[in-house]
């Protein structure tokens, strides 16, 4: 049976700050109340050695000044909303522009940076937060819950809840970079990136989707068959624009079963990662933009430090309907499941 154990990591604006340690024996996950954020995973290599896979800070006070939302829950929304607004049952909804003129995560208070209420259970870790009716621009008071579930067979599985009393947008995912050599090593770039996606959807100028649904195969999105990211990383269509990987994929795995989309493997340590969802798509994000920091243990990241799987449906789907629906009406109930699989 796992088991958690909680220890104090510094003060939110007056309030204590915890880490909560999920672990079954083999793997051990952190997670803390700020942002509701992954802040470790230590799982054995293929030698044996322990690796810290996720980007983080050793200070609250790093992670509240950090802009890369290591490790974090995204909502009310995660990705771009472009020109950062949304028509929703005929009204036009304003939020923040927070990345060029779109909306990014949620916009500048997220959910990344709230204090969210935590609950342990035997091998859970629950969090909770009431988004008041207006946050950062979203209709409705949306109730939020996050479990975090740690199985003896390394999985760690993130269930996500969210209700609200009006009609809102709700679209919420988990912004962990992973580093499967361990987060102090350098550069995933010689990491193998496999994802079970038929279409992705390109972008314009602005990072954000341009609408259109194209094929991936023959394109160097087509990862269906793994890659190692440095043999196509830097000539990818839209590099100008993106600097790399950083583009939402439309998964062939049908909403409403949780089914294996992504396998990742660090190519020193050994260590895989596969990824399960039911949601419809997933960012890959290759940390193209990781600012220059100090990380755990003085760790240095920079450019392409970890890469972001983060399941969601596809961006601004909230203004292009043929994408997808963020709408989430007055007395139904938001659920979905991602589940992050550590072996060697
Ligand atoms: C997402 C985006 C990236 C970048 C990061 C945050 O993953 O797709 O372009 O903005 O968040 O730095």
């Amino acid at each position: 049976m796992a088991l958690v154990e909680k220890k104090s990591f510094g003060m939110v604006d007056g309030i204590e700050n915890f880490i909560y340690t999920l672990k079954n024996g083999q793997t051990e996950v952190d997670v803390m109340n700020y942002g509701a954020t992954i802040v470790a995973i230590r799982t054995a290599d293929k030698n044996g050695d322990i690796k810290d896979v996720v980007l983080g800070h050793d200070s609250i006070e790093d992670y509240r000044a950090n802009t890369c939302y290591f490790g974090a829950i995204i909502g009310r929304n995660s990705n771009r909303i472009a020109n950062a607004k949304f028509e929703l049952n005929g009204k036009t909804y304003n939020l923040f522009q927070n990345n060029g003129t779109n909306n990014l995560h949620g916009g500048e208070f997220g959910f990344d940076t709230k204090m969210w209420a935590a609950e342990m259970a035997d091998n859970k870790v629950i969090f909770y937060y009431t988004s008041p009716d207006m946050e950062s621009g979203f209709p409705g008071e949306a109730t939020i819950k996050v479990t975090y579930t740690l199985s003896e067979n390394n999985e760690l599985m993130l269930n996500y809840h969210a209700v609200c009393d009006q009609d809102t947008i709700v679209n919420l995912t988990n912004h962990s970079y992973f580093n499967l050599n361990g987060h102090e090593s350098g550069t995933i770039e010689e990491h193998s990136v496999e994802i079970k996606a038929d279409y992705y959807t390109p972008l314009d100028e602005n990072c954000a989707v341009t609408g259109e649904v194209v094929a991936v195969k023959g394109t160097a999105y087509d990862l269906n068959t793994a890659i190692v990211l440095s043999n196509e990383i830097d000539s990818i269509p839209d590099f100008e624009i993106s600097g790399g990987y950083d583009h939402n994929f439309i998964l062939n795995s049908q909403k409403g079963q949780v089914k294996q989309i992504a396998t990742v493997v660090g190519d020193k340590s050994g260590i895989k990662m596969e990824v399960s969802t039911d949601k419809p798509a997933v960012q890959f994000y290759a940390g193209n933009f990781v600012t220059e920091s100090i990380g755990k243990n003085s760790a240095k990241y920079g450019k392409r430090s970890g890469l972001c799987l983060e399941t969601q449906l596809c961006p601004n789907c909230q203004n292009m309907r043929h994408l997808g629906n963020a709408v989430l009406k007055k007395g139904e109930v938001y659920s979905d499941t991602t589940v992050f699989k550590f072996s060697v």
